[in-house]
């Protein structure tokens, strides 16, 4: 298993280029499961999550080749329908080939995904919705077995406890795409992945109105052809970047990105006082007065991101005054404190939030990383802190964060990739 070790204690500099985002792509790469045609992909970042899908996306009979960030998917006439546990398991964002082998194939048997360490991860909205335009759905052996063979256009309330949901919006609408009639999904998700999903359907052929609005109008068609796309920048990479520039006073300028993505965290910084400046096809961040403690709860967009929650964790532990962070998405996403705390921090968690006491220092620490965005907060605090910091089990790191330690040894910072003993 691999650890990243950092030397803290660097003000980072330069420019860092964002990847496509994982989160658009996975949803993306799901969708070609509805044609027969060829579709290329473009922006692909190099992420064990894209390995992982392009697997389940061979399992199913389809070819899917990878050349640098483009990879061609080819479904010509593929025929299986399962997506079994060993894949499901290690990514559970798998469950979105549910919605399109639906509507493509009349029948789906996917593994059901399960909790995970940000707290349980019900599908519940995404039986609701596919129940809703036809399909049979039951629970067995693990399995989501569904049966569309009556699939038809309805109206669907996708709204929850937390909100409305990203996978289950994509879900529903892939598969309305080929539903006979037509579907309204009410309080639809309208994260920026989910826009950029809508977006590829629509090249595709799918008839979708009220795109990036919470109200979905889905017109089904017969047939869906192949289509090139490409995937939008990664808003949650190019936040820890940013986060990253605040965090160690520095001055980074991010190529590729699109910051009316990042509206409520641009807003929050600029609040605490980290300078931040639109250029063409970027932004430049400049740490140029100290910052002052911030409180944030997290929402569906556009509220504050909870996939950038820990990360903004790891900035006000060293921001002088008192913070507090409310997880109105996953209220047990707090993994991280604990570590934060090794590392010297002054955090205390009262229910779903976080109260967080900014320190003058942290102390680089040996920790472990627990879960994709918490281990990005890890590597940040590893960035500011005094000595070295070893963040163990980055493979959760690997799932979303392309060429890290690549894009960090860039902007100045001491880091490197060594085997755990
Ligand atoms: C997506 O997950 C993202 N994953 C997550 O990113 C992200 O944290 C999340 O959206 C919220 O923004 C991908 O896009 C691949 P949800 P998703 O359904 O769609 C509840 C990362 O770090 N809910 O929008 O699975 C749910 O428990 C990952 O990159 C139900 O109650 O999340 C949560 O409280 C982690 N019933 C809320 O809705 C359901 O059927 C929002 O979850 C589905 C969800």
């Amino acid at each position: 298993m691999d650890k990243l070790v950092i030397e803290g204690g660097r003000r980072l500099s330069g420019t860092v280029t964002i990847s496509g985002a994982k989160n658009a792509c996975l949803p993306i790469l799901a969708a070609t499961l509805l044609s027969d045609d060829r579709s290329v992909i473009r922006n692909i970042p190099a992420l064990r999550d894209m390995s992982t899908m392009l697997k389940i996306l061979k399992n199913f009979g389809v070819r899917a080749q990878q050349e640098g960030s483009a990879v061609t998917v080819e479904p010509h006439g593929y025929k299986k329908y399962i997506a079994p546990y060993e894949q499901v398991s290690t990514m559970r964002a798998s469950v979105c080939v549910l919605g399109p082998l639906l509507a493509k194939q009349r029948r789906a048997e996917v593994s059901f995904p399960g909790g995970c360490v940000i707290g349980p991860r019900p599908i519940d909205l995404h039986i609701k919705g596919l129940k809703a335009l036809g399909a049979k759905i039951r629970v067995e052996r693990g399995y989501i077995l569904a049966d569309g063979r009556n699939l038809k256009g309805g109206n669907v309330y996708l709204g929850g406890h937390f909100g409305s949901s990203v996978l289950a919006t994509a879900n529903v609408m892939m598969a309305a795409t080929l539903a006979k009639g037509e579907t309204v999904i009410e309080n639809a998700a309208c994260e920026p992945e989910v826009v950029d999903l809508t977006h590829f359907l629509i090249k595709m052929g799918a008839r979708i109105k009220g795109v990036a609005t919470h109200r979905l109008v889905i017109e089904g068609v017969k047939k869906l052809h192949g289509a090139e796309h490409s995937v939008i920048p990664d808003r949650i990479e190019a936040g820890t970047y940013i986060l990253a520039a605040a965090a160690t006073k520095g001055d980074i300028t991010l190529k590729d990105v699109i910051p009316d993505h990042m509206v409520a965290l641009i807003d929050k910084l600029t609040e605490a006082g980290l300078e931040m400046k639109k250029i063409p096809g970027g932004i430049r961040v400049r740490y140029v007065r100290k910052l002052r403690p911030m409180d944030i709860t997290t929402l569906p967009y556009p509220g504050f991101p909870t996939d950038m929650q820990a990360q903004f964790m790891s900035l006000m532990a060293v921001t002088d005054g008192i913070s507090v962070i409310t997880e109105k998405i996953y209220p047990e996403r707090f993994i991280h404190i604990s570590e934060l705390n090794r590392m010297g921090a002054d955090i205390l968690l009262e229910g779903a939030s976080a109260i967080v006491k900014g320190v003058k220092n942290l102390s680089g620490a040996p920790v472990m990383a627990s879960d994709l965005r918490a281990s990005a907060a890890l590597v940040l605090a590893g960035l500011v802190a005094k000595g070295r910091t070893d963040v163990q089990r980055i493979y959760h790191l690997d799932r979303g964060y392309e060429k890290i330690e690549e894009k960090l040894l860039k902007l100045g910072a001491k880091v490197w990739r060594e085997k755990d003993k």
